[in-house]
Parts: C-alpha cells; structure tokens; sequence
C-alpha cells in the first residue's frame, strides 16, 4: 500500500506532538504513565565504551530463532512494497550496534545505505566489519535465511553489495555517529530501525521521540521495519547495565498510529524468548511512513 498523496510528518523533540501537513491537523498524546524518578536516560549511558565485541557475541555470534522469524517477516515485508520497481535512492538502519542483518534485508531494494550509531564503539566496529572480507564472514547464516526470497535472490555477492551501497565516497552512505533524536526529516526512502526505540532509555518520552524521529526521518510512504523488545528490564554489555523501558506491542501501535504509519503491522514474535533473561519476547513493525489512506 503506498499513500495517494504526498503530505510530510514534523515532530517536536519530545515527540509527544505530531503536527501532519496533509492532511492539517495536530495531535498531542499520551500512551504510558510517564514516570520522571530514578530513571535512566539516554545520555546517562556510557555508549561510547558499549563493549561491541560482548555485544555481538551475546546476540549475533550464533544464528538464533528469534532472528531467523524477524528475517521472515522482514523480507516479505520489504519483497510485497519494493517487489518490481525500481531501486530506492536512500536508505537508512538507525542505531545499528553491531547488526548488519538489518542492512542486508534492505540491500535488495535501494541504491545506498547509511548505519548510523550514536556510540563510538560501535561507529568503529561497523566500520572494520564492513570491510571484513574473510571466508568465515559471520552474516552468512542470516544471509542465507534471505537469500532464496524474489528480490533477495538476485544478489550473488551480498557483502560486496552490501560495502558498494555503504562506500562512503557516495553522500549519505556508509556509517556515520549520529543520535537517532538528531535525525533530518524526510531524507530516507526506506528505513529499519531495530532494537533501539526500547533499548536507550527508561523514560517513555524518549521511547516516544525516538520513534518519532525515525518515522520522522523517512519520506512519506516509505517502506519500514523496527523490532522491539517486549518487557525488558535493561541489558548487561561486558559488566555494564544498559537502560531499556518494558514496553508492549500495544504501546508500538498505539504510536505508530498516532505517528500516521499506514499498512501497519505490529506483532509479537512467534518464537519463544531465548536470547537472554529479562525480556518478555520480540516484536515486529513494518508499516509505510505517514501513509495516507483512509484520512
Ligand atoms: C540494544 S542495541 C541495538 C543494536 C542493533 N540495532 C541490534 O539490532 O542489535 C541499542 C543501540 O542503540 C545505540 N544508541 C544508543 N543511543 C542512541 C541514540 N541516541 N541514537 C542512536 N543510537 C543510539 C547503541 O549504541 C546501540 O548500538
């Protein structure tokens, strides 16, 4: 499903507010108690020494369950709105950690690819594995969950495809430092966005505005994915524990709604919790930015 009609979405810091262009209107919301004591924010957290390596190791060292029913859903996802037209200039994976499987479910649909991270550590990291050319490359699992899929099927390389989309000689590709609330908007014509919204604060407000940042940062009607963690209660990385708010999938609809995402789905995972203790599952929505049917 794409919008009828071009409008554009602008939302204030706290993204607390959505004003919508088109159609004209504004909307003020609220969807958690929002507690202000003793909680965590995002700059609280020492990100530019989150340990990337343990990181990895804890979440992408092994091919897990959860990852490969993410896989599914994404790819057919991306496959039904991208499927037959043409290639998409720009896209973007905000707060990609040490993640590429994001990046790969876009590479069969757009031109470039910018991963952004608010975390040095990370920035780093992005950038020495995107150039990893060894045999053992360690996405091939979640590569190979994709790879059969129309779209997905027609890339014979995926990691020299996917260091071409992301050659930073190119503007707006590559790995940049960047916080997801300093995002521009508009700029991106696809976007995943995965395990951050939840993942870098306990404050509602700011699980609110980093969503809306990233809704915000994609052009109306583009195509999008985010995962969440349901009910999670923070996360250790090497010794240090990183802030996250137990959130529901009602929560992400709600706000994904009140964002004006179209052809919504939000839906937990299948799959039973396994990655770690102190999450309650995994959720997936895809949905089209500020998509305009039926307003
Ligand atoms: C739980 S990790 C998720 C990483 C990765 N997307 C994944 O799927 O595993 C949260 C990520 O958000 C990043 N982060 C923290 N604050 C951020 C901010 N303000 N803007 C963008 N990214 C941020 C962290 O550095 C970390 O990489």
């Amino acid at each position: 499903m794409m919008p009828n009609r071009q409008g554009s979405c602008k939302v204030d810091n706290e993204g607390a507010t959505l004003t919508r262009w088109a159609p004209d209107r504004t909307l003020t919301f609220q969807f958690m108690a929002d507690v202000d004591v003793h909680v965590l924010h995002n700059t609280d957290a020492p990100w530019n020494t989150f340990s990337s390596h343990d990181y990895w190791r804890r979440n992408y060292l092994e091919f897990q369950a959860e990852d490969r029913e993410i896989i599914r859903r994404v790819s057919r996802f991306f496959r039904d709105a991208r499927a037959g037209r043409p290639r998409v200039q720009q896209a973007i994976d905000v707060g990609s950690g040490t993640n590429l499987y994001p990046a790969l479910l876009m590479l069969p649909w757009t031109e470039k690819i910018l991963l952004t991270d608010f975390s040095a550590s990370n920035v780093g990291w992005l950038r020495r594995h995107l150039e990893d050319n060894s045999a053992a490359w360690t996405w091939r699992p979640f590569w190979h969950e994709m790879h059969e899929a129309e779209g997905y099927n027609q890339i014979g390389e995926p990691l020299k495809q996917l260091q071409a989309a992301c050659d930073s000689v190119q503007e707006r590709a590559g790995v940049e430092q960047r916080s997801v609330f300093d995002l521009p908007e508009a700029e991106w014509d696809l976007g995943t966005m995965f395990f951050v919204a939840e993942s870098i604060t306990e404050d509602p407000a700011e699980f609110r505005a980093a969503v809306a940042r990233f809704i915000g940062a994609l052009k109306p009607g583009a195509p999008f994915a985010a995962a969440f963690m349901a009910g999670s209660d923070g996360y250790p990385v090497a010794g240090t524990r990183f802030p996250a708010l137990p959130i529901t999938a009602a929560d992400v609809r709600d706000h994904l709604i009140a964002l004006g995402a179209g052809g919504l789905s939000v839906e937990p995972l299948r799959t039973k919790p396994k990655v770690r203790k102190g999450y309650a599952g995994m959720i997936v929505a895809t949905g089209f930015a500020c998509d305009q049917w039926g307003q």
